[in-house]
């Protein structure tokens, strides 16, 4: 089976907006997965769905073989433990150092008490600081977080999410604050960590350049479906046609002069 197992997911919001209609998607361990689609498709709708941010409709949610759907909250904190999630707006304590930060992602697994006032034993900061180290911020880590760049703030949430030593890590749109040359190397730094650690990622992007260059498969979603799963190699014009459809046919009308 594989780790990540997705199957009918429905998610229709109280509002009666059905932002996923029938979505069965997989992703083996280690494999990393971008995910496609115009804006409002339902790309992060989907992500907060995997990680139990928001409880779908219908459908089932396989994650190393227990159902997130079904999960009562108990299970739900226990299995959020292990997924990692990567914001697009980094969501770092602005006033704690990089070090700090980063040991927030060891709180699953801390002294509930001893680490609700700082304290962290040692093998917890030894993973935090060795995390820092992989996406190059070993030099910074007692600066604020404010004080960081976009591109260092947004190492820090990897080095964060690396250290819940994730079984899933997800990002949602991950690189969308950063200049290009900027977004290229945070998502080399991205998947060169969880290739290293071997972990399933879902990484939501609007890039389709940097979906090729650095997924091992991609999905592409359009109105709440999943219209495209398959290598990078097959996004072709068609395929993506079928992506962004819905956002390229007024272009294209009025490039045929028909609107
Ligand atoms: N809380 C909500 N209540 C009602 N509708 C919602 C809610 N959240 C999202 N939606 C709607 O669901 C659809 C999917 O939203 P979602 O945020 O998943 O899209 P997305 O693919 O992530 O878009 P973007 O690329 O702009 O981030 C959209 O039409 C959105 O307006
Ligand atoms: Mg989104």
């Amino acid at each position: 089976m594989a780790l990540l197992e997705i199957r009918d997911l429905r998610m229709v919001y109280p509002n009666g907006h059905e932002a996923l209609r029938s979505v069965s998607m997989q992703a083996e361990r280690g494999e990393i997965v971008a995910i496609i689609g115009r804006s409002g498709a339902g790309k992060s709708t989907l992500l907060r769905c995997v990680c139990g941010l928001q409880r779908a409709t219908s459908g089932a949610i396989h994650l190393g073989g227990e159902d997130i759907v079904a999960a009562d909250r108990h299970k739900l904190r226990t299995m959020r433990r292990r997924i990692g999630f990567i914001w697009q707006e980094y969501n770092l304590v602005d006033r704690l150092p990089a070090i700090t930060n980063v040991l927030t992602g060891r709180l699953g697994y801390a002294n509930a008490a001893a680490s609700l006032i700082g304290i962290f034993d040692r093998t917890h900061r030894e993973i935090a600081v060795r995390n820092l180290d992989r996406v190059g911020l070993y030099e910074k880590a007692n600066q604020r977080a404010d004080r960081l760049s976009g591109g260092e703030k947004q190492r820090v949430s990897i080095a964060r999410a690396m250290s819940q030593e994730p079984t899933i890590l997800l990002a949602d749109e991950p690189v969308a604050s950063l200049d290009p040359e900027l977004a290229e190397q945070v998502m080399a730094d991205l998947s060169r960590v969880a290739r290293e650690d071997g972990v399933t990622t879902l990484i939501n992007i609007h890039q389709v350049e940097l979906a090729r260059a650095f997924a091992d498969r991609v999905i592409g979603i359009a109105q709440g479906e999943v219209v495209y799963d398959g290598p990078p190699i097959g996004l072709s014009e068609a395929v993506l046609d079928r992506v962004y459809r819905f956002d390229r046919m007024p272009r294209l009308a009025v490039e045929v002069g028909i609107s």
